[in-house]
């Protein structure tokens, strides 16, 4: 019988056993792993013929995990009321019954097909009981005050474990609010700066699957492999929105000028790259955040109109100087420019279009990134097309 096992544990045997308990209790990720931690090691510990672990559900008391020398009631939910699990954690107290048949707060029906004659049953978190242990004896059974204290301990553990899982959860949760209201605040940005220069938000979202696509495409012909992992380009997709970011710094008489720019407004348009670098840097400086997303924005705000040859701006960087986020950045930009109608021009077919990104691979675009733009330029026409502008006035 499970008493006389628990008799023949040496007193160091047992408190080893239990700090092993209270240890691995202690890092639980999860109520799965709490249960688990109490139902390997409960048993003998307190030296009961079985022990159920009883999670509060609601009105309902639900059976989630035991350990018997035969069945009990493994997944079976019932009514808080009419059960002893739900009488322990509605009382927020330790019940022990020596002879379950004598004592009618116990569902008889339910306990006959069971070897249970004997029970002693503790509620984890005493204040405000989330679940409950129990202990059965298939024998007429009074439990030792040793085997309570072992019980109300394991309760207690699992207690600790409850509220550590419930915090770590919900501080992560709170961790990725954070995260994600502080992209939909930059995105918020990003479509302010655009709708100034152009009344049609959807130059942004049909940029982002440009440059997923074309990432995408790259990995498939086995280029930039090692760079483009599936993180990488669910971050470039994140970020694309922001490449014109720092054109909120540039005065709407350049932005929104119909016809040509002079030489010096040109030169003041310039600055969007290098303007929107900062203002993402000082985003994230305020938010207090550095998250892989902010760099990824920033390389592409900086460097989306850098060209192969080394004539683009800010920095006249050349060739595989230029972050490749930038050099797909180039591409999925200068397409949807092409395409698109603006105040200063009209739209470009979508075979113009390509073709005069193919002519300018090795000039303004990277050659293996031209190669496979050329290769899947259909759903650049498929994304044109499925994101397009609301037509003008
Ligand atoms: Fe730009
Ligand atoms: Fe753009």
């Amino acid at each position: 019988m499970g008493a006389l096992a628990f008799d023949h544990h040496s007193l160091e045997d047992r408190s080893s056993a239990l700090g092993n308990l209270t240890l691995q209790l202690s890092m639980a990720r999860g109520i799965d792993e709490i249960l688990a931690v109490v139902r390997s090691h409960a048993r003998r510990l307190i030296g009961s013929d079985g022990i159920t672990f009883v999670l509060r559900d609601g009105e309902k008391c639900h059976y989630a995990e035991e350990d018997a020398i035969s069945p009990l009631w493994k997944g079976q939910r019932f009514p808080l009321e009419t059960c002893i699990s739900g009488w322990t954690m509605l009382n927020r107290q330790v019940v022990v019954i020596e002879d379950i048949y004598r004592d009618d707060r116990i569902p008889h029906d339910a306990y006959r097909p069971t070897f249970v004659k004997s029970l002693a049953m503790a509620p984890v978190r005493q204040d405000d009981p989330v679940a409950a242990i129990g202990a059965y004896w298939g024998s007429n059974h009074r439990p030792t005050p040793a085997q309570i204290q072992m019980l109300v301990h394991i309760a207690n553990s699992a207690a600790v474990a409850f509220t550590n899982v419930t915090l770590v959860s919900s501080l992560i949760a709170a961790r990725e609010e954070a995260i994600r209201a502080k992209e939909a605040i930059i995105l918020a940005m990003a479509s302010l700066a655009e709708t100034r220069d152009n009344d049609t938000g959807n130059h942004l979202i049909r940029t982002q699957h440009y440059v997923r696509a074309l990432a995408e495409a790259c990995v498939e012909r086995g280029l930039f492999a090692g760079e483009l992992t599936p993180t990488t380009i669910d971050l470039l997709f994140k970020s694309a929105p922001l490449h014109d970011i720092g054109k909120v710094g540039i005065p709407d008489s350049i932005l929104l000028k119909p016809g040509k720019l002079t030489a010096e407004e040109y030169d003041t348009m310039k600055t969007h790259a290098e303007l929107g670098r900062q203002a993402i840097a000082t985003a994230e400086r305020h938010l207090g955040c550095c998250t892989p997303f902010f760099g990824m924005a920033q390389t592409i705000a900086l460097t989306h109109h850098e060209k192969w040859d080394g004539t683009g701006y800010p920095h006249g960087l050349k060739g595989a100087e230029i972050p490749l986020a930038g050099r797909l950045m180039a591409i999925a930009d200068v397409y949807d420019a092409l395409v698109s109608e603006r105040v200063y021009k009209k739209a470009l077919s979508h075979g113009d279009a390509v073709d005069r990104i193919v002519a300018e691979s090795g000039r303004h675009f990277d050659p293996d990134l031209t190669d496979a733009f050329h290769e899947i330029a259909d759903t650049f026409h498929d994304i044109h097309q499925r994101f397009a502008d609301a037509p003008t006035a």
